[in-house]
């Protein structure tokens, strides 16, 4: 996002949601202990809201989806809103209608909330500010830079199981360069003051030097992961390789894939993440997604929490800059 696009309002409350940066530490922690209010048990009946009540949500993603598209539309129901499923490539898009004449053409159907993803970096900026005073914009994840309802969702899930990040040694492990979820989680674990955060990557998938302020760089897996309390594995980003080719998964798996094994080396009660989804026998094993120190299904359902804080905050937010 640009300097110049304030995403806040005057009081301190998201107009949009489009990345983690800059956010103050109040605000995150409203919306974490919001999201706790919606967390789901299993076996219990979701908890349910009111605030879009009369509001139309539209997940509009260019690049595919399960888990966030299918949460913000569970969140977007479970607050009483209706919800658009945008079909880009079912849609006059494939036509050569651009992209802000199909965002009027929904604004037109009276579209309050666009929930975007998109593999170009801006999208999420340049919707925002069409749309500014009529709807509100919520990134789903911006290429490789931001992904920030995921790294809401990874606060929450480690504190849920491990408590006060400020205690913690995290440990971010696989395609660091082109991952969005490693972004936004560094930043949302940076604003909660987590005590350490390591990124652990091959150095062809380590990121520029300017980014990842704070964060201890390794470039082997059985050190960046000894003593962690988390361990949060990712895929490898084939979609964005470009012109670093092809990888071979066997030998990433060799030196990069989180075995049962190698797991000992974390904390002895470490947690396992993944933000999905998984490459299981690449960077991760099918026994360690599985097992008992995996939190991966837990992120899943919090992420519909997550997203429903963020749409209940716009909400609450747009409400009173309207009323
Ligand atoms: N974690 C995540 O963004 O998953 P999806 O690509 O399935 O939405």
């Amino acid at each position: 996002m640009s300097p110049a696009f304030a995403q806040l309002d005057a009081g301190g409350r998201l107009r949009h949601f489009l990345t983690l940066d800059g956010l103050p530490r109040s605000l995150l922690e409203s919306l974490l202990e919001r999201a706790f209010s919606f967390a789901s048990r299993p076996g219990r009946a979701a908890t349910r809201g009111e605030a879009l009540r009369g509001s139309t949500v539209v997940n509009l993603f260019a690049e595919p989806s399960t888990r966030t598209r299918a949460s913000f539309e569970l969140a977007a129901v479970r607050l009483g809103g209706d919800v658009l499923n945008f079909d880009n490539a079912l849609s006059s898009r494939v036509k050569g209608e651009t992209l802000l004449d199909t965002v009027h053409t929904l604004l037109a159907m009276q579209a309050d909330y666009f929930v975007i993803r998109d593999a170009e970096a801006g999208v999420q900026e340049l919707v925002a500010r069409e749309v500014d005073s009529e709807a509100a914009v919520v990134s789903a994840g911006e290429a490789h830079l931001s992904h920030p309802t995921q790294g809401l969702l990874d606060a929450m899930t480690i504190r849920e199981h491990k408590g006060d990040v400020g205690q913690l040694t995290i440990a971010i492990v696989g395609d660091i360069a082109r991952s969005r979820v490693a972004r936004s989680a560094h930043l949302a674990l940076r604003t909660l003051d987590a005590r350490e955060i390591r990124i652990v990557a091959p150095r062809a998938m380590m990121p520029e030097a300017a980014e990842f302020a704070g964060a201890r760089r390794l470039e082997s897996l059985d050190d960046g992961i000894a003593g962690a309390d988390v361990v949060m594995m990712l895929r490898i980003q084939h979609e964005r390789t470009g012109a670093a080719g092809p990888v071979d998964l066997a030998a990433y798996h060799r030196e990069f894939g989180l075995t049962a094994a190698r797991l000992k080396h974390a904390a002895p009660n470490a947690i396992v993440m993944h933000p999905g989804p998984m490459n299981r026998g690449v960077e991760i094993d099918s026994d360690v997604a599985d097992g008992p120190q995996s939190v991966i299904r837990r992120q899943v359902a919090n992420g519909v929490a997550v997203r429903m804080a963020v749409l209940q905050h716009l909400a609450e937010a747009r409400r009173t800059r309207v009323g």
